[in-house]
């Protein structure tokens, strides 16, 4: 189970602060599938990164499975990402010095998988978002949408319990978003959490829950 509770988030810069998160309040069950939703600079991002122990909150405490994430040192977060989270973010974040195949590795690499594992994985989860023929190309040579699958492939090879999905589908044209949110709706069932954002109004027949905030605050 994941435990947010009474989550602000506060961005001090040179001449304003941004009150990104306002005393968010959110528990996920295993299997559960929960969207994100609101207008562009509400908080999503800011909550995903903050439940993915990338981003600090101001106040308030991330809980996942009975330990707390926040404030902990950076190798504890490294760990528990390591161990349970699976993030697609919005940038995508491929490392373009790295080919397709070594990129969706990472994960594996990180947690010592013997070569020959390592390398079905990358060849099943590649081919369940359909970019199997282009494992040995490098990401400057993909389109936005290519880079998407291929990051949502690096995001679940490891089998995580939390997938954080940031707009996974933004990229992507309707056949292979319906794809995607389908393999999303399977991972969620299979005992895992999802939690996406989305702006995509089809993912809501899809999901579990929906929340939605507006200026920092859930409504
Ligand atoms: N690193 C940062 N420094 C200052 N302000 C930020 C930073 N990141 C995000 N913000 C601000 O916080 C608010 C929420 O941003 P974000 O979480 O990215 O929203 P969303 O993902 O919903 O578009 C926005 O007003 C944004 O400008
Ligand atoms: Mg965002």
């Amino acid at each position: 189970m994941l435990e947010v509770t009474n989550l602000n988030k506060t961005y001090n810069t040179y001449n304003s602060n941004v009150h990104a998160l306002s005393n968010i309040i959110l528990t996920v069950k295993k299997c559960e599938f929960v969207v994100v939703m609101g207008e562009s600079g509400c908080g999503k991002s800011t909550l995903l990164n903050i439940i993915a122990g990338l981003l600090a909150p101001t106040d308030g405490t991330i809980v996942y499975n009975g330990d707390i994430i926040t404030g902990r040192k950076k190798s504890d977060l490294q760990e528990y990402r390591c161990r349970h989270v699976g993030i697609i973010l919005q940038n995508f974040s491929l490392l373009n010095d790295r080919t397709v195949r070594q990129n969706v590795e990472l994960p594996l690499r990180i947690r010592k998988t013997d070569k020959k594992q390592r390398g079905t994985l990358v060849e099943k989860y590649l081919e369940k978002v359909g970019m199997l023929d282009k494992i040995d190309v490098f990401p400057n040579q993909l389109s936005g949408g290519q880079k998407q699958r291929v990051a949502i492939a690096r995001a679940l090879i490891s089998n995580p319990d939390i997938i954080l999905a940031d707009e996974p589908t933004g990229a992507l044209d309707k056949a292979n978003a319906e794809q995607i949110v389908k393999m999303l709706r399977e991972i969620a069932d299979s005992g895992k959490m999802v939690i996406m954002v989305t702006h995509n109004m089809d993912v809501i027949k899809m999901c579990d829950r929906c929340i939605t905030l507006s200026d920092g605050k859930m409504i």
